[in-house]
């Protein structure tokens, strides 16, 4: 069986390391923002190009202390993609906001911008485009296009690595106001849990997000400030220590399979979706008119698929429950049709051509 994706397979090499850096931490006896948190912080946002990074429970907390770090007017609207995964939603609902959609574009899986101004009130305070399967939304432009009192927050929970352009990193500081990444098990750069983290160049948000996530305090029993319990705990930092060292070398091997899926791939049955020449390919997504019969297909030749995602935010049961029925064209049709091909960064070459001749065969 051809695996979607390993993790252990990806962690060979530095599991030794991992391990005995877990018996650090368990021997040091520091469970909660030990040593390892802050170093993971420093060494995180300077990856990235950010001034600061605050790590956090997980990816869909991150979006919600971020949202309350802004300290917006109760009725704010903030402008999501219609295809995202469920927790940019919630993010905003769990921050007391609203959630506007916005479809994303034609066999592209990033928000439209023409439809961005469209939904514009004077109640939007926020915009959070995602930088979905790892491509990356064009900021620059967005920037140029929306008025400026707006704030962007870009969801990077599938874009660790990747670059805005002029070789600046996502989460890189001064580009958005902020950034928030969702370190689960099976991201670019993942923990062996629940996990997160925030980029920002503005101290005030900074300081806010480690009061906001510690409880409402920067000093223990000092509680200034709104509160919850969303650390991201020492030994998942001890861990994504290690896994951050070799992020770059795993996004280009990503990036290679993917070339080698693009150019040689040829059925008619299949689509590609456009990418942008920054993309991680955190998923490498295709669509298929008759993708039951495929992912049957593929089940039967021993290669695991996926789908990300099979429902758009406007087809939540619980979506529809709050705000009624809506519909976004491009959106729902990549939902119909998507499937994510293994982009696992230790294929083997064999097993790349395998799946490519699977699929070629495929009719
Ligand atoms: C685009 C996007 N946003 C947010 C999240 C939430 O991250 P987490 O699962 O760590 O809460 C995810 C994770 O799947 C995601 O893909």
């Amino acid at each position: 069986m051809i695996k979607f994706y390993s993790i252990y397979k990806s962690d060979l090499n530095i599991r030794n390391k991992i391990l005995s850096s877990i018996k650090k931490v368990i021997n040091k006896n520091n469970f909660i923002l030990g040593n390892e948190v802050y170093e993971f912080e420093k060494r995180f946002s300077r990856y990235c190009g950010s001034k600061y990074a605050v790590s956090c429970s997980n990816g869909t907390d991150a979006i919600t202390l971020a949202l309350i770090s802004l300290d917006l007017p109760k009725d704010s609207e903030v402008i999501i993609p219609a295809m995202t995964y469920a927790s940019t939603f919630y993010a905003v609902l769990n921050a007391g906001l609203k959630p506007v959609l916005v479809d994303i574009n034609d066999n592209d899986p990033l928000i439209n911008f023409e439809n961005i101004l469209n939904k514009i009130t004077n109640k939007t305070k926020a915009i959070i485009p995602v930088h979905l399967y790892g491509s990356v939304v064009n900021i620059h432009k967005l920037k140029k296009i929306i008025n400026k009192k707006i704030i962007i927050i870009d969801d990077c929970a599938q874009a660790h690595g990747a670059y805005y352009k002029n070789k600046k990193r996502v989460g890189g500081g001064n580009i958005t106001k902020i950034s928030t990444f969702s370190l689960y098990p099976g991201k670019n750069l993942g923990a062996y849990g629940d996990a997160g983290i925030i980029t920002t160049d503005n101290k005030k948000i900074y300081n806010k997000l480690k009061s906001i996530r510690n409880i409402g305090a920067l000093k223990k029993f000092k509680h200034e400030t709104i509160g919850l319990n969303n650390r991201l705990d020492t030994l998942q930092a001890s861990i994504l220590i290690h896994k951050l060292k070799q992020l770059d070398k795993l996004n280009n091997k990503r990036k290679k399979i993917s070339q080698q899926y693009f150019q040689k791939i040829k059925n008619y049955q299949i689509n590609f979706l456009k990418y942008t020449n920054y993309s991680v390919f955190h998923q490498f997504v295709i669509t298929v008119k008759n993708r039951e019969k495929f992912i049957k297909y593929m089940s039967k030749k021993k290669i695991q698929v996926g789908i990300h995602y099979p429902h758009t935010i406007n087809q939540m049961k619980y979506f529809k429950k709050i705000y009624g029925k809506i519909k976004f064209k491009n959106a729902e049709i990549l939902a119909k049709d998507c499937v994510s091909l293994p982009i696992d960064p230790m294929l083997t070459k064999k097993e790349v051509n395998y799946i490519i001749k699977i699929i070629n065969n495929f009719n």
